[in-house]
This record gives C-alpha cells, structure tokens and sequence, in this order.
C-alpha cells in the first residue's frame, strides 16, 4: 500500500510541477482513445497497482484538456490545489459519509463548519446555511426545487420563473427538472452591459399577475459565464421584496468575489437572497466537485428534501432519526449517501487562510484590468466587454481591414490558431450578436507575462487573418 500510496503522490506531485509541460488543449479523436482504453472486463487482479496508476494516468487522465495550465484562459480556468487532493483521498479512506449524524457525525460536524467558514468569507448572514453539492447546476437545482415548493406547493399552474438571456443553461435545465415547461421560465432581456434588465422585470411581474399568472421566484446571476456581468442584484432584491418572490442568486463564478474587500459592496444583496449557489470548483481554487448552495433559511431544505416526507413503506432509517442537535444533511439535499467535498475546501483554508485565497481572488480581478489596459493600448485589438470579474471580451479588429475580411470568422480563425500553437487557450463566444474572444483570468498561476504573450499571440495571428484575405484578393499574374 505504501509503495502505491507514495507512487501515486509522486503523480499528484507531478501534475502540480509539470502543468505548463504540456499544450492546454488536447482532445483526441475518440477512436484513438478507444483504441487504447478499451477492453474486456479484467476478471484477474494485478499485483502492480504502481504500473496500473501510471498507465491509467498516462492513457486517460493525462488526455484532456488544462484548464489548470496558466495560459489557459476559456471557460472558468481551474486549479485544485494540492491540500484538497489529500482531503479527497483521506475522505474516501475514511468512507466519510455527511448524511445521517448516526453514521457521519464527524464528517456533517466538519461540513457545517466549512459553511461557516465560507458564509464569513463572503460575509453572508450567521443564520444562514445549506451544504455542499456537486456544483453550480446541481445548487442552482437545489435552490429552485425549495422556491418551488415554498411558493408553489404543488400546484404549478401559471408558475413564471424569471432570469435573463444571459443566466446559465443550468438555470433553464432546473427550471426543467422542477416540472416547469419552457413557456413557464420568462426570460427577460439584458441591457447594453448585460445585466438583467430591471425595469423590463419590474413592468412583467405585475403584468403576469395581472393575467392570472403566477410568479414565484427570480434568478440573478452574480458573474455571468459569457462577459462576468452582475445582474442588478439590489435592484432584484427589492423587487422581490414588494412582489413576495424567492430571490436566487447564481454566484457559480462571481460570488468568490466577495470575499475580497473590493467585492464588499456584494455582501448587501447576497445577505438579501433566499438563496445563492457559490462554486468553489471555480474561483475557490477546488477541484471538481466541489459546489455549494446556501439559504437565508435553510431550514427551508427540508420541507422539499426530509427522507421522511417522501418515506414509502420501509423504515429502516427509523434509527437515523436525529436527536437533539444532531444534523442529517442527507435530509437537506436531493442525496442520501453523500462525499465529504467540504474536507476539500476545510483543508485548503487551513492550510493556506483566508487572507491567501482573497488575495488569489484579487489577482484574477488584477490581471483582468491588466488584460483591460494592454488590450485598450494596442491599436489592433477593441475590448468589447470591460473586465467583470476577471471575465474580458475584446477582438482583433484594425481600424483599417481589407474588404472581405470577415471579422466575425477572424477571431475563430484567431482562437483555432492560437489553440493550435500550443501554447494558450483562448475561445469565442458571441457578444451582442458579435464574435468575441472571452478571457477568464482567475488562475493565480498566470502571470503578467501569460496575459501579454497571448495578446500577442492574438495580434499575429490576427495580421495572419488581413494578410490572407489581401492576398486571396491581390490580381493573379498572366
Ligand atoms: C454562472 C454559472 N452558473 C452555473 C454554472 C454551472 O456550474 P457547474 O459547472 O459547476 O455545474 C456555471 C458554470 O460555468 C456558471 O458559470
């Protein structure tokens, strides 16, 4: 065990020295991985756990894509850190299970404390509470099934959920999973930043109530996923407040900010929300899954999730019955038997402290602005979205670009050349109906440097874009 145990923290150790050893992106073609990983059920062991750890590591770990590598800048980049690899073999060593307290009563102890460490970082209310989750869909899900039943009881007729074009898909699939159809989720435009559009909701509300409809709950998103806008989130919360409407806020990626003295003017509105999802497999540097969902109420989860409102004809978890101030947080959330993902971030915390993690959050926001000011000194490149929690947008876009050249299809060309170097990750998304390169910079490992080498990355292969469509047009000799 322990030659195996040592051999696989020297893999552990590895992949935390050696990530910019490798391009960021790999992804390859299935049948190669088909080819390599398939095979028939092994109906005998094998005495060299060492050799199965380093192929395993090699042929399937090893072949995706770093999200972690500095340069990578797509999506929400992610970290891990090396504490929480620990926690996570430790946990599953012990079989810690946070259901029931007669089963997991050190390991619920420390989740409860963990929430209590998050709820003071990002300056939520003491009365507040909830548990750790898979990630951001699955709190965002947890949320909305409580709204749904606080609000609703069930009877769905008429429901209205609202959030913006921008919210994250998971919020549409939740909707889904709580039984409401499409026509029952309304979405309501963004403004010129793409914050949701309050005064858009603030006239729909009324005027669903007025056709018999039933509005019941808000969704604002704290860091959207495109651009890293922050919804109105007082304004939501007041209009939530007068219309009697659960208030959730997807802080998935923005809430971390917070943390920092610089988000501090956060705090109101999410101490306001009945609820708010924090995904600290984002910007609280954990591996995945590490999601989180916290309630202003939280004995609100279990009016939809106690066991015991949905028992059938069984009690065999009579014993597990919680006595006293005993917590079953099997009876918070839609799981039963459920990891020990706050160990992840308890570990860390310890290890590092809080003052280490706001200043890792402050330097994604730091590099943003750097990102910002390069991208607003450079004569070929536009920011289109301002840095909104450590999330850009810009395009390669000269003032003077030859006729036929395609700006939109420029910054993909741009993107698959940078990607195809090999040394960053850097993707498109659509802004305001627009192509855009999207920049998230909230891995503490990216420096300065990673920040301007890919700008110019960007800038060269940009040139590449003029030049072909100048020469496709030049006159072909005789
Ligand atoms: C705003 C927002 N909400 C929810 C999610 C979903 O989170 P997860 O991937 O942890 O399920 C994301 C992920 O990017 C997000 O950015």
């Amino acid at each position: 065990m322990r030659a195996a145990g040592r051999h696989a923290i020297d893999l552990v150790v590895a992949r935390f020295t050696g990530v910019r050893d490798r391009p960021p992106l790999r992804v390859p073609p299935p049948e190669a991985l088909r080819a390599v990983l398939d095979e028939p059920l092994p109906e005998d062991g094998t005495d060299d756990l060492c050799a199965v750890l380093d192929r395993v590591t090699r042929d399937a770990l090893a072949e995706a894509t770093r999200l972690d590598h500095p340069r990578s800048f797509a999506f929400t980049p992610a970290t891990g850190n090396f504490p929480a690899v620990l926690a996570d073999a430790l946990a599953a060593a012990h079989l810690s299970v946070p259901g029931a307290w007669l089963v997991g009563a050190g390991p619920t102890q420390l989740e409860l404390t963990t929430l209590d460490w998050l709820k003071a970082l990002l300056g939520l209310p003491e009365g507040a509470g909830g548990l750790f989750v898979s990630g951001g869909s699955a709190a965002n899900l947890t949320a909305l099934a409580v709204a749904r039943d606080r609000l609703l009881g069930d009877d769905r007729t008429g429901a209205r959920l609202y959030c913006s074009t921008q919210a994250h898909p998971s919020v549409a699939r939740a909707a889904h999973l709580v039984g409401l159809t499409r026509d029952q989720l309304s979405v309501v435009p963004a403004d010129d930043a793409l914050r949701l559009d309050a005064a858009d909701l603030a006239r729909r509300v009324p005027a669903d109530r007025a056709a018999g409809l039933r509005p019941f709950a808000v969704v604002g998103t704290l860091g959207t996923t495109g651009t890293g806008a922050v919804d109105p989130l007082d304004a939501l919360a007041d209009l939530c407040a007068r219309e009697g409407l659960w208030f959730h806020i997807d802080g998935a990626h923005g809430a971390a900010a917070a943390a920092t003295e610089r988000g501090h003017g956060l705090r109101p509105a999410l101490c306001r929300a009945d609820s708010l999802t924090v995904d600290p497999h984002k910007w609280l540097f954990q591996p995945y899954e590490t999601g989180c969902v916290l309630l202003r109420r939280p004995e609100l989860l279990r009016a939809t999730f106690d066991l015991t409102r949905h028992a059938l004809d069984s009690d065999y978890l009579g014993p597990t019955a919680p006595r006293g101030a005993e917590v079953n947080l099997s009876d918070h959330g839609p799981q039963q038997s459920r990891g020990l993902r706050a160990l992840k971030l308890w570990l860390s915390l310890k290890t590092f402290g809080a003052r280490a993690f706001r200043q890792a959050i402050d330097h994604g926001m730091d590099l943003a602005e750097h990102a910002a000011a390069l991208i607003a000194a450079h004569p070929e490149l536009r920011l289109v979205t301002p840095p909104g929690l450590a999330v850009l947008t810009f395009r390669y876009h000269p003032a003077d670009v030859p006729p036929g050249w395609d700006a939109d299809r420029a910054q993909e060309f741009i993107s698959r050349a940078v990607c195809t170097e090999g040394e960053a990750l850097l993707l498109t998304t659509r802004v305001r109906g627009a192509t855009v390169l999207r920049m998230c910079t909230v891995n503490p490992a990216s420096t300065r440097e990673d920040v301007a080498h890919v700008l110019g990355q960007v800038a060269r292969h940009g040139r590449r874009s003029l030049a072909e469509v100048r020469e496709s047009a030049a006159p072909k000799g005789p």
